[in-house]
């Protein structure tokens, strides 16, 4: 007998087999059978209503017994979370192996993670999020030297890296390829997150600023731009040091980063955030625009002083001034960016329908005019061959903010350089170059720019109610 199974399923034969398995699949069908209707009866006996969970079927019983065994549980869940804890990768801030394409893509800046981004919008990541699958962002990150020795990593709240620090509230992390210092570049990097506060964020406010430049911290911004931040977020700007975390970790409650710029944006996204800049701008610094009249035309020159001034500015006032003189109402301001503060800068920007000013950071205030209004740019020599496209920076902000950019006057003239003007390295030499002045070009120009405008405000005048419409910023 008990060779019998050995004999009617002999192990040599495939066919054997066939033979044996429907044999066993009944007898395990018959038992389930069997097991199911015991199941069925218990089930039907039991005096709750079918649909609701019976307290009386055997399951009931094995439930209990895990129950009692909860302790157990939780300590063995303890211990997942914790070897969850041990499991989180760090991951250098600056990823070497993208070197090549620092700024395209998902960049050498978090370069595992990637950004949300619907089409027209800013594009941005935030912790925790669906994408994160509820984890929160992690930086041990406080080098100021080498991005590579920075990192990151995602984590769960309750299985966050070992003696983590939690930063409360809402965090900005920044990623800019240039600086927080030239107001420029600071902005670019500003601006993505105004557009997140705009509208994902619904007017969220940070609690703290966490800024990195090739994955490296800085814990300052250029003086114009932190103020400009003040006024679009209202309260003080706290740039993280990270300084009470040790050489720990920390680990932001909600975070969200922007290594783009402004780059995915519409137009009209771009014009929504440079308006409310402008808006919160002018109420931070108490600036009031009534009175002034839609007849009178500012016309400012915002001066340099060393690289790309005018070689000779009396002149080039003396130019401006005449043609002005020869307009209605026109007034002409000739101003230092390097010695006005933020506001007053806002407050000359908001009286100015003409800038004219040398190719520069100063020029980035264009978007503090009223909208429609004019810019007129100067270069030295040299740039339109060497400069790439950065040249043209402020015919951008100028289109993104709802200007009008006037053109660019070129100066033929400059200093010398050894080789081919063409030779990428006379762009040193050129870079920082002085501009000289053409008298009946800039003549000509500057009438046919002051036409323009005072056509342009008359029209408005005949067309708009004058009641000024002096509706709110967005996000107040
Ligand atoms: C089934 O479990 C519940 C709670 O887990 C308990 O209240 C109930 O008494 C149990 N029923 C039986 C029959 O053990
Ligand atoms: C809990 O676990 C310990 C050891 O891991 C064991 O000795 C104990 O019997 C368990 N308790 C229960 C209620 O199962
Ligand atoms: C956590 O902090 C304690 C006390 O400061 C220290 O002894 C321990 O080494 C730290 N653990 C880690 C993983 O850094
Ligand atoms: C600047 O231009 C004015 C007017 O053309 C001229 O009188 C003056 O000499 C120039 N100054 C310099 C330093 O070249
Ligand atoms: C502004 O700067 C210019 C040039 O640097 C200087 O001549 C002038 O005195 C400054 N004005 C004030 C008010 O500081
Ligand atoms: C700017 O000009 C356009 C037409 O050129 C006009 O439709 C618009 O209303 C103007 N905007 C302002 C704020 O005046
Ligand atoms: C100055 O500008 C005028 C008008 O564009 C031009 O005809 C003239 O050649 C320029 N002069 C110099 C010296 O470049
Ligand atoms: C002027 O304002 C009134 C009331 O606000 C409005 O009904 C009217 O359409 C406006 N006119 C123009 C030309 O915008």
């Amino acid at each position: 007998m008990a060779r019998a199974p050995t004999e009617s399923c002999g192990d040599t034969n495939i066919s054997d087999w066939s033979f044996c398995s429907p044999k066993l699949f009944v007898y395990i069908l018959v038992t389930c059978v069997i097991l199911l209707i015991l199941f069925q009866i218990q089930y039907l006996d039991s005096p709750g209503s079918p649909s609701s969970s019976s307290p009386s079927w055997p399951l009931n019983h094995s439930w209990n017994a895990g129950s009692q065994e909860s302790p157990n549980c939780s300590h063995e869940l303890l211990a997942l979370a914790e070897k969850l804890s041990d499991a989180v990768t760090f991951l250098p801030l600056k990823d070497l192996r993208y070197a090549q394409t620092a700024h395209q893509g998902h960049t050498w800046f978090m370069s595992s993670l990637y950004d949300t981004h619907v089409e027209g919008e800013v594009q941005y990541q935030q912790y925790p999020s669906a994408a994160s699958r509820g984890r929160l962002l992690c930086i041990k990150g406080r080098d100021t030297h080498d991005g590579a020795r920075n990192s990151y990593a995602l984590a769960w709240p309750n299985a966050l890296p070992r003696n983590a620090t939690v930063l409360t509230g809402l965090t900005f992390v920044s990623y800019n390829h240039y600086n927080y210092d030239n107001i420029w570049h600071g902005l670019s990097a500003m601006v993505p997150f105004v557009a997140w506060h705009l509208r994902d964020g619904q007017c969220a406010v940070p609690a703290r600023w966490v800024l990195y430049h090739w994955g490296e911290l800085r814990i300052k911004m250029g003086p114009w731009v932190k103020s400009l931040m003040q006024a679009t977020f209202g309260g003080s700007v706290n740039i993280e040091e990270f300084g009470d975390s040790g050489d720990g970790v920390a680990c932001f409650e909600e975070a969200v980063v922007t290594r783009h710029n402004e780059g995915g944006m519409s137009r009209e996204r771009r014009l929504e955030v440079y308006n409310m800049m402008r808006c919160k701008a002018r109420e931070y610094c108490n600036v009031r625009i009534e009175g002034r009249g839609l007849t009178v035309i500012g016309l400012t020159m915002l001066m340099r002083t060393g690289a790309r001034s005018f070689r000779n500015e009396s002149a080039v006032v003396g130019i401006f001034q005449r043609e002005c003189g020869k307009i209605e109402g026109c007034r002409l301001t000739v101003a230092y960016a390097d010695n006005l503060t933020f506001c007053q800068q806002v407050k000359l920007m908001s009286l100015t329908d003409i800038l004219v000013s040398p190719h520069g950071a100063q020029l980035t205030n264009t978007f503090l005019m009223d909208k429609n209004s004019s810019v007129m740019e100067f270069f030295p020599k040299g740039w339109l061959k060497l400069a790439g496209v950065g040249q043209y920076v402020y015919h951008w902000i100028a289109s993104w903010s709802g200007m009008k950019h006037e053109g660019a006057w070129r100066d033929p003239n400059g200093d010398d350089c050894p080789y081919p003007e063409d030779d990428h390295r006379c762009m040193p030499i050129y870079k920082n170059g002085r501009i000289g002045y053409n008298d009946t070009f800039f003549e000509e120009w500057a009438r046919n720019v002051l036409m323009k405008v005072k056509t342009r405000k008359m029209e408005e005048a005949l067309n708009k109610n004058t009641t000024l419409v002096l509706s709110g910023c967005a996000c107040s």
